[in-house]
């Protein structure tokens, strides 16, 4: 084990996972916060640590942080689309998304950084999503996605100073359970508009928040990389 601490929210599958994975082999002490931990096959691993949380409770957040000891790395993958229409869009769901994808990230930063900035150092990656950036067909998952994108340039001005680096990605649709709620047209679509005509790796984007939480240089703050493999050049 090295003396680095990494806390991945949504670690225990998907994405996620595959970013647990990396950081524990690495030797990195790893906390994994989600709510479900029946299928996590790491749950054993001897530099794994399990934190069962529900990031609706924004309130309850502040607490389960001061009870964590330092970490040096903030992984804020967890996330949630409903793919619903603008139009019939239930108001509890537009709560639950925007607590979840935007508010949860917002507050584990103010919270994670803390200690960070205390320690003069700290690496934060959020996953936005290409959602945030083409107007996406589910308006709250979009809106959640492009505010984690202008959030990630917000926090690296405002703990730069301090030492922080906060970078976020940004995948196209990536070979998790979350696709299976995207309509197969779209999917289609989508496949069309790429490069190689696949969806992303989990793995892939994996790497990416892993380089960007420890090889990256420290003076690649504030951004965020796309991974989309040419389905929005810019
Ligand atoms: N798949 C894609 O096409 C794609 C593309 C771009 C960006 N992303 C982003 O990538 C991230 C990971 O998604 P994924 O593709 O790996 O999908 P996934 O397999 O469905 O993973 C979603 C993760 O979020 C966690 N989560 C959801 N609601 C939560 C809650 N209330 N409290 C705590 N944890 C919660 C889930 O854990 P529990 O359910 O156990 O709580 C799970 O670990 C998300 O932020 C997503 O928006 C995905």
């Amino acid at each position: 084990m090295n003396n680095k601490s990494v806390l991945i929210t949504g670690g225990n599958k998907g994405i996620g996972f595959c970013t647990t994975k990396l950081f524990a082999e690495a030797g990195y002490k790893v906390f994994v916060m989600a709510r479900d931990f029946k299928e996590f096959s790491l749950k054993n691993h001897a530099n794994v640590e399990t934190i069962q949380y529900d990031l609706n409770d924004i309130d309850g957040i502040p607490e389960l942080i001061s009870q964590l000891p330092a970490i040096d790395v903030l992984i804020n993958n967890a996330g949630l689309m409903f793919a619903l229409p603008y139009d019939n869009y239930p108001s509890e769901k537009i709560s639950q998304i925007l607590r979840v994808n935007l508010e949860a990230p917002v507050s584990l930063i103010t919270e994670v950084s803390k200690k960070m900035a205390a320690n003069g150092y700290g690496r934060i990656v959020n996953n936005a999503s290409i959602a945030g950036e083409i107007g996406h067909p589910d308006i709250w998952y979009g809106v959640t996605k492009a505010g984690i994108i202008n959030m990630t340039k917000s926090f690296a001005k405002l703990l730069g100073p301090k030492g922080i680096v906060v970078n976020a990605v940004a995948p196209g649709p990536v070979e998790t359970d979350m696709l299976e709620i995207i309509p197969e047209p779209r999917k289609k679509a989508i496949k069309s508009a790429v490069y190689t005509g696949r969806f992303a790796y989990p793995e892939e984007v994996a790497n990416a928040m892993y380089w960007l939480a420890t090889d990256c240089p420290e003076y690649i703050n504030g951004t965020c990389i796309d991974i989309n493999n040419g389905a929005f050049p810019r």
